[in-house]
């Protein structure tokens, strides 16, 4: 056997030093980088990617080729004998060199493995986060990011709604997230992304962990204000006395828009269409031994239809939790008027915002020029009205657009209809409760379920 000193030549080969040298680099910068974000400076997706899988990455690399490069160079060395066979090192404890070497091999390994679980911690962590599910893919979730950031849920992580707790999720999401990035890569993925989502994950385990369908919500006031194309942008007011409902904690008894998800209705449904907005065929029992299918004008059973079955829950009414699109220009601006956007004194803005809001421009940067272009041309000769009135009307439509029409990815007004309520009829329309609650799902003993409009609200 060769003496000690030779066995550590065999580490002074090209493959090893380069793999120590990877291994080297990846820890220190990993290190450093993970220094920075404990110190609270929080980097975006892209560094983020960086440091969180390619420096990993580097590292494991290197760890691997190191012992490779040995395993080479032993083989090699060993060539030229006649009986070689691949044999282990003999390690002598008592030769002061190899102890030393040992220590040194052990210490090197435990810090090696703390590591690689730190990095996979960290890694597993940054693909978890907002930023990562909704940047990185810029163009692809832009549409969606955007309406996260602005909703009630934009401290609720992606995937606290997307995968939930538990074990099998977390792998099912990433097999599927495995599919989207190839998606992305090649370019494959529709656009827009498809809404609903298939296999989301019932909201019992997502929705639930904050929101329990019991709790009583009583009624909620809602003021909706809304504009007309006249000069003065004369403002109209309805106020709305939502039903929301509940579990009454008092009595048990369900309530309400919130009684479908109280724990003893179980309601299913047949939609036709791929958007969950046709459905022929509802089904309630009502956890006392009593069923009752309501179907629509000319259907005769379930049977006869085919597509998906599903059991209502909150996604259902609340498919736009998150990502909320205006359904239309005109209900974009009133709100931006509303929230004070855009100042109500111009004469026509609301008619004239919604007008360059609404054309098909096949950018955004094109989209911009046609807003600035087209507001500022229709007030060039208006006395009275402010330079600095038109120029915040140009920014605040632009914003309008940027956060509502995405035409990368195909998205305009009404792409995604939200079936929280029923929107005015229109190009843009959607249908909502009005899906089922049309007055001409009948049950067999002539039961509709009802439109009448004091069921939900009440009209103050
Ligand atoms: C409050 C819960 C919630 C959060 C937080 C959330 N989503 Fe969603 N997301 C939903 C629901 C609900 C749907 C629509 C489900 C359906 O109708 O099947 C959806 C749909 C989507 C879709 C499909 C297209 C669409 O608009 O319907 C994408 C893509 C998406 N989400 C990405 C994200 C990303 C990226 C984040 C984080 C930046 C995120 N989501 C955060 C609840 C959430
Ligand atoms: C991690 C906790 C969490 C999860 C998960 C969550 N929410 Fe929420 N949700 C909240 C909080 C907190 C608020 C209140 C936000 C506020 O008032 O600013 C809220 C508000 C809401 C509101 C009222 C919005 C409004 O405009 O006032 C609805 C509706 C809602 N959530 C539905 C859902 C649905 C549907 C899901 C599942 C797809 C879901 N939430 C998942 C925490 C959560
Ligand atoms: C049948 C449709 C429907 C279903 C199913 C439904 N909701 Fe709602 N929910 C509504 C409507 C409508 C409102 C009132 C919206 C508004 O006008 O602000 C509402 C309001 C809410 C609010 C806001 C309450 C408040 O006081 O501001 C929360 C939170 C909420 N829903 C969560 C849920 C959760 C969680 C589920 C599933 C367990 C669920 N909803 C199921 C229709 C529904
Ligand atoms: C099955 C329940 C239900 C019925 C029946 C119903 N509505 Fe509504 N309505 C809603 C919900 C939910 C909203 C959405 C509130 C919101 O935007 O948060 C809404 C919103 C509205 C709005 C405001 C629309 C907007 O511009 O946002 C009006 C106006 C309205 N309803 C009128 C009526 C009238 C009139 C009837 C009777 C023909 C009626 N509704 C029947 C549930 C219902
Ligand atoms: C999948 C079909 C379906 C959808 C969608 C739907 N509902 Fe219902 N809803 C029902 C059925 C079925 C009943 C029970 C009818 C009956 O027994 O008279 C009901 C009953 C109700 C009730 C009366 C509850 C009580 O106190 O007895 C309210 C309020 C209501 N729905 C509101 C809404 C609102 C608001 C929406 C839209 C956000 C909506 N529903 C969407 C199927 C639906």
């Amino acid at each position: 056997m060769s003496p000690a000193h030779t066995r550590f030549s065999l580490f002074k080969n090209a493959i090893t030093i380069f793999g120590a040298a990877l291994t080297t680099t990846g820890a220190i910068l990993f290190l450093a980088f993970l220094l920075l974000e404990l110190a609270g400076m929080h980097a975006n997706p892209y560094v983020g990617m960086l440091f969180f899988l390619i420096l990993p990455g580097l590292f494991v690399a290197g760890l691997v080729l190191m012992p490779l490069g040995v395993w080479l160079a032993h083989r090699r060395d060993a060539a030229g004998l006649t009986a070689w066979r691949p044999s282990w090192p003999k390690i002598d404890l008592n030769d002061v060199t190899q102890r030393r070497a040992t220590a040194i091999f052990l210490a090197s390994t435990i810090a090696n493995l703390l590591i690689v679980l730190v990095a996979a911690f960290a890694g597993i962590e940054y693909m978890d986060s907002p930023q990562f599910c909704g940047q990185l893919c810029h163009e692809v979730m832009e549409p969606q990011w955007a309406g996260y950031q602005d909703s009630p849920h934009s401290r609720v992580v992606c995937v606290q709604c997307h995968i939930g707790p538990g074990a099998s999720w977390f792998v099912k999401s990433k097999m599927s997230g495995l599919r989207q990035v190839y998606a992305v890569t090649f370019n494959t993925h529709s656009r827009p992304i498809p809404s609903p989502v298939t296999d989301l994950r019932p909201a019992r385990d997502t929705c639930e962990q904050c929101h329990w369908p019991e709790k009583f919500h009583g009624d909620k006031i809602r003021t909706i204000r809304t504009y007309a194309d006249d000069e003065a942008n004369t403002e109209s007011v309805t106020t709305l006395r939502m039903h929301i409902g509940g579990v009454n904690r008092l009595d048990k008894s369900a309530t309400g828009i919130h009684w479908h998800v109280s724990r003893q209705n179980r309601i299913e449904y047949i939609a036709t269409d791929d958007k969950r907005q046709v459905i022929p065929y509802v089904r309630l029992d009502d956890g006392k031994g009593n069923v009752t299918e309501f179907l629509a004008d000319g259907v005769a059973d379930a049977a006869s239809l085919k597509g998906e079955r599903r059991v209502l829950d909150c996604v259902d009414c609340h498919n736009r939790p998150s990502h909320t699109f205006a359904y239309s220009a005109e209900r974009a601006v009133d709100e931006a008027i509303a929230a004070g956007g855009f100042d109500s004194a111009m004469p026509f803005i609301r008619r004239e915002a919604v007008k360059v809001l609404k054309v098909a421009y096949p950018d955004r940067a094109a989209a911009f020029r046609g807003i600035q272009n087209g507001l500022t041309a229709f007030y060039k000769d208006a006395a009275n009205v402010p330079k600095a009135s038109v120029d915040r009307a140009v920014a605040t439509a632009q914003h309008v657009f940027a956060r509502n029409v995405f035409p990368a990815m195909n998205v305009t007004w009404g792409t995604y209809p939200n079936n929280v309520g029923h929107s005015d009829p229109g190009p843009s329309s959607y249908a909502g409760c009005f899906r089922c609650h049309d007055d001409s799902h009948k049950s067999r003993a002539g039961k509709v379920i009802s439109q009448d409009c004091s069921l939900c609200h009440t009209i103050e």
